[in-house]
């Protein structure tokens, strides 16, 4: 598996799957989420619709992700992933690092080559961008030692950082 960095608008990256920074609802929101539906179109909420209405009636909990058509976006998936909130009371890495996980499990499954990851949780959710970086690069790291048996087929992922700060921050984890 190859880690690369392409800072910019995740939703113009042309890769096989990208990933949402989503929440439980998967009903859509700001952030990249916003940017998704609002250029993916509206077959994304109608999936994520259905999936409310059948598999997830309770949404999608922390750390889990689910994957739906990208609709007029270059990529063929969506992998909605839900970040948790930061919080300094309680440690909730091991659920960020599940949201990069999960994601790669998911795109092993449909078959997914290629995804890309914006900086979940770094956003709205709060969650200092250097740490979220490298919990980001330090999980996908880990999924890749661990191939074939974990998100086998998965040959390369590209992190999508959006902003200076942001872009730094993955470009020194990714030269640890
Ligand atoms: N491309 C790449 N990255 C983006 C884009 C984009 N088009 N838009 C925003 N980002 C970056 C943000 O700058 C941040 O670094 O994605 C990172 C994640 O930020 P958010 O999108 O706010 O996601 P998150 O912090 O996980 O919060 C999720 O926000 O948008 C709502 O519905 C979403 O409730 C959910 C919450």
């Amino acid at each position: 598996m190859h880690l690369r960095i392409a800072p910019g608008d995740l939703t113009e990256t042309v890769v096989d799957a990208v990933v949402n920074a989503a929440n439980s609802s998967l009903l859509g929101g700001g952030g990249v989420d916003g940017a998704i539906h609002r250029r993916g179109g509206p077959d994304i909420l109608d999936e994520c619709r259905h999936l409310r209405e059948t598999t997830l009636p309770e949404g999608l909990p922390a750390g889990e992700a689910v994957a739906t058509t990208a609709g007029q976006l270059p990529a063929r998936w969506v992998i909605h992933a839900v970040g948790p909130v930061h919080s300094t009371r309680e440690d909730r890495s091991p659920t960020l690092a599940s949201c990069y996980r999960e994601a790669l499990r998911v795109a092993g499954e449909i078959g997914a080559r290629s995804v890309a990851f914006p900086a979940i949780s770094a956003g709205v959710y709060g969650w200092p961008m250097d740490d979220a970086a490298r919990i980001a690069v330090e999980t996908v790291r880990d999924v890749a030692s661990r191939q074939p048996t974990e998100a086998s087929g998965v040959e390369e992922v590209v992190f999508v950082p959006f902003g200076a700060d942001a872009e730094s921050a993955f470009r020194e984890h990714l030269s640890d």
